[in-house]
């Protein structure tokens, strides 16, 4: 798969796509990551890429023809011309999400736009058929880290990119529960010992046991997920007798 971004900033996406497992996907080419900067698409001799809002306001807008300019470049790059999945990320945009991660990971090739300043021109967005997604209800200076917490979200998805221990089968979101807790050696930490049945080698125990935790993990941290994770009458009743009791003791 490969991400085709357009930023001011290439060298923060750059450098934190060449690093640990996107680094490594990289060198076995199962996907790219390319920035391009936006500002060498600038058509005066200042480089400059923004100006002031028309009807007044604070800050200024990326204007329209760097950015279209860029994005013809790097479209004219993939094979057979076809228009990629186009995403501009912005706090104004549809919340990401697995699921979306999952979708966009079926890509071919994606481009990311990265705004700063107070935005960007309507028409460069319109042109280039942008998707708007935010990654959460918070604004941040700019739009590299939400492209790259994208990227990695959907790199991790990519046929072969993690391997077997690095498995994304049995995680938070993927059958809509947050993850059971997880303990390694030491036995014993400052007095505190592993719950029992993971040393009981009875993998039906342990995973009715992983289970009920995640129900409960889910209960407590994020209960809106459960409205539509996937459970059976009898985890409904669980979790239903659990929260009662928990309440009951606080
Ligand atoms: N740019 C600034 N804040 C953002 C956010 N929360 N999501 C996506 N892009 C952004």
């Amino acid at each position: 798969m490969k991400f085709h971004v357009l930023t001011l900033f290439p060298e923060m996406i750059e450098q934190c796509c060449a690093a640990s497992i996107l680094g490594r996907a990289q060198s076995k080419g199962q996907i790219s990551v390319s920035a391009t900067n936006i500002r060498d698409y600038a058509e005066n001799k200042h480089g400059h890429v923004d100006d002031y809002p028309y009807g007044g306001g604070a800050g200024m807008v990326m204007q329209a023809g760097p950015i279209c300019r860029a994005f013809d470049a790097v479209t004219s790059g993939i094979e057979g011309e076809k228009h990629p999945r186009v995403i501009y990320v912005t706090p104004q945009g549809q919340v990401f999400s697995q699921k979306m991660a999952q979708e966009l990971a079926r890509e071919e090739d994606l481009v990311i736009l990265c705004g700063h300043y107070e935005g960007v021109d309507e028409r460069a967005l319109i042109q280039i058929g942008a998707e708007p997604v935010s990654i959460g209800d918070y604004v941040l200076t700019g739009g590299e880290l939400p492209a790259l917490v994208m990227i990695d979200a959907i790199a991790r998805l990519v046929p072969g990119v993690l391997n077997n221990s690095e498995s994304a089968e049995d995680e938070s979101f993927s059958d809509g529960l947050l993850e059971y807790p997880q303990y390694t050696r030491p036995e014993v930490f400052r007095g505190e010992a592993v719950p029992e049945v993971l040393l009981s080698g009875h993998h039906a125990n342990i995973a009715k046991w992983r289970r009920e935790q995640s129900l409960i993990r889910t209960g407590e941290r994020r209960p809106d997920l459960l409205e539509s994770a996937d459970l059976s009458s009898k985890e409904k009743r669980f979790l239903q007798e659990y929260m009662t009791r928990d309440s009951e003791n606080t």
